[in-house]
């Protein structure tokens, strides 16, 4: 079977190669077999597989973190899956091949939709989900201000947010997304820049906010934090600018600011089973209804990886590698 395979780290257009690999064996008790139909290249892949992410897989490895297909064999023991069925794979195992077999305590059916944005149901809408819920209970009403907005974690911010009963400021660093966030649901939607304090106060009303989601540094973070009530959370889930975070101590001293940092590989390490399908079932209507949605740049196969991963390195929405 085709595969995606890296054998050292390195530029992701230079290091991925299409390999032929044995296929996976017949599922044994308590597993099943994933024919992939659909998977994104993130930007966390190109950080792992240059060698700059927060896990290292040993080489050579397949690569590809999240994805969707249809289950082809079932092994003994699982009767909550047919074959047939659609479902995700389950992370960590890696995603770039044709087949994959998987712990079926892991898996549910997924409800039917577009099977690109349900590729994309993996690891952003759970980010999204954590980072409102995990660091401060907020009351229905609350304001949360988020930067990257149009980026799948963004995206997936506002209608979860929504469906928690929060009003969002979502800020984005180019005008010409302003009416589509706001489209999906963003209550306010401002452009990045040094005087977003004051922009973010008059169009909420000086509400006080409490939650930050930082997806940006540089200088985005101490935009935000200029935007925050005393005792406020600021939670850095990424740096998209590729720059350290700017900061102002003196909001974490007088004002008692703090800073987090989400890693969503440290959530699929210590959850259960039982909460991780939860976390899916909760989360994939939202996805089936298009209330989450990333738009599709691009797709391409397998035999096209190293343009794939040049195309999803330019940022410019998502790629997706599709099987068939
Ligand atoms: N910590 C975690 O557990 C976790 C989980 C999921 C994702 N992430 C991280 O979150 C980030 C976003 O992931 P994603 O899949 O949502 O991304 P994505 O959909 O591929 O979107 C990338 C976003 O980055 C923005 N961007 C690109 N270059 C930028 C720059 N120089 N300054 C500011 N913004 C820039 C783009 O802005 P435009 O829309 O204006 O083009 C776009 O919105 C990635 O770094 C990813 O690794 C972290």
């Amino acid at each position: 079977m085709k595969a995606i395979q890296i054998e050292g780290f390195g530029n992701p257009a230079d290091v991925v190669k299409v390999v032929d690999l044995p296929d996976v064996d017949a599922p044994g008790i308590g597993e099943v077999v994933i024919a992939l139909e659909a998977s994104p290249i993130n930007p966390s892949d190109l950080l792992m597989i240059s060698g700059r992410y927060g896990y290292l897989p040993k080489l050579p490895s397949v690569v590809g973190q999240e994805g969707v297909g249809r289950i082809t064999a079932v092994g003994n023991g699982v009767t909550h899956l047919k074959i047939g069925d659609r479902t995700i794979v389950p992370y960590p195992a890696p995603v770039w091949a044709e087949r994959i077999k998987a712990d079926a305590r892991w898996l549910r059916r997924l409800p039917d939709g577009d099977v690109d944005q349900l590729a994309m149901l993996g690891i952003n809408p759970p980010t999204a989900y954590l980072l409102l819920t995990d660091f401060v209970k907020l009351p229905m009403g609350s304001w949360v201000i988020q930067n990257a907005a149009n980026s799948g974690v963004g995206r997936s911010v506002i209608p979860i947010a929504k469906s928690l009963g929060l009003n969002t400021v979502s800020v984005v660093r180019r005008d010409d997304v302003v009416d589509e966030i706001k489209a999906l649901g963003g209550d306010v939607v401002l452009v990045d820049g040094p005087d977003l304090a004051k922009r973010v106060a008059s169009a909420t009303g000086d509400a006080l906010i409490s939650l930050a989601l930082d997806g940006v540094g540089d200088m985005s973070t101490m935009n935000l934090l200029g935007c925050l009530a005393d005792k406020a959370r600021l939670v850095a889930y990424s740096a998209m600018s590729g720059k350290p975070f700017v900061g102002d101590a003196r909001l974490l001293i007088y004002r008692e600011m703090t800073l987090h940092g989400f890693w969503l590989g440290h959530w699929f390490k210590r959850t259960t089973p039982q909460d991780y399908v939860q976390m899916y079932e909760r989360l994939a209507p939202l996805v089936v209804s298009g209330a989450i949605r990333t738009p599709v740049a691009q797709t391409f196969t397998f035999d096209q990886a190293s343009e794939a991963v040049k195309a999803a390195a330019r940022y410019q929405g998502k790629i997706l590698f599709k099987t068939a």
